[in-house]
């Protein structure tokens, strides 16, 4: 994954135009603003959220079960719209979008990792990573080259034809990774990533993600696992739907918190 350019891969041709911002520092790759999220039946999810993630960026999201992480994640990966606040991804503001432009913005700049991995069953693992490029335009042998060098990448390199049944727990979440990162994306966005995981699979994983970050790639991980959060430069506590404390804020504790310790 390269490191030199924030956002590298805005195809000249695709329904995306490129975010307008010249002769300034390069928007930061998600920007969110007040963002508030109630589902149907009156249940505040997020309360307020503001997070700015720059390039290069390796955080951690985390709090309890149901303070709102898995919302927060379906919002910065633009899979749902907040109720209220703002979103920009790379510095294209997603309330702006059709859903159309929404799904090439995703597709162009988001890859995703999920605790149950998601893999398609019944295909090889080649396959299942050049998934990945569906959107890109290329053709599929340039898809499957590119989807075994990112297999390469993850150390399943001899892996290439092996079925997602085939592979253990860590493979299987190495090959959801090469699919996440193949076209190379501005976001990683990884939810619970070692939650399915035995101890020493789910070790391999993060320093995967810890490699990855190393090499450019910006990588949020949403978790509930103080330890794992830890073990990353930059933490976001969430509770009850609001951003407790961010490490990156340099210990200045958000306010709007009512009655909740952080
Ligand atoms: N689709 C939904 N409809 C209604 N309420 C939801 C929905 N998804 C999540 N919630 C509620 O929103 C809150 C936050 O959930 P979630 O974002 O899944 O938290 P976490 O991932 O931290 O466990 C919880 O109270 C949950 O019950
Ligand atoms: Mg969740």
């Amino acid at each position: 994954m390269s490191g030199a350019s924030p956002h590298p891969r805005v195809a000249d041709s695709g329904p995306v135009a490129p975010a307008p911002v010249p002769d300034r520092a390069p928007a930061p790759v998600v920007e969110l603003a007040g963002v508030t999220k109630e589902y149907p039946g009156g249940v505040a999810a997020l309360r307020g959220v503001d997070l700015t993630i720059k390039a290069g960026e390796l955080l951690a999201i985390v709090g309890p079960s149901g303070s709102g992480k898995s919302t927060l994640l379906h919002i910065v990966g633009t899979l749902d719209r907040p109720t209220a606040g703002s979103v920009a991804i790379a510095g294209h503001d997603v309330g702006r979008l059709s859903d159309r432009k929404l799904s090439a913005l995703r597709a162009q700049h988001i890859g995703f990792v999920f605790q149950a991995f998601h893999l398609v069953p019944g295909i090889s693992a080649r396959d299942n990573v050049a998934e990945g490029l569906l959107y890109s335009g290329l053709s599929r042998a340039e898809r499957h080259r590119r989807a075994a060098r990112a297999l390469e990448r993850v150390g399943l390199g001899d892996r290439l034809k092996h079925r997602p049944h085939e592979l253990s727990g860590g493979q299987k979440q190495r090959v959801a990774i090469a699919r996440a990162v193949v076209g190379e994306p501005d976001l990683l966005l990884a939810d619970e990533p070692t939650g399915a995981l035995d101890t020493s699979s789910g070790k391999a994983v993060m320093q995967l993600i810890h490699d990855l970050n190393q090499e450019g790639a910006t990588i949020a991980v949403i978790t509930h696992d103080t330890e794992i959060a830890k073990m990353l430069p930059r933490q976001v506590r969430i509770r009850d739907g609001q951003v407790v404390q961010d490490s990156a804020a340099q210990g200045h504790v958000r306010t709007r918190i009512r009655g909740d310790a952080p």
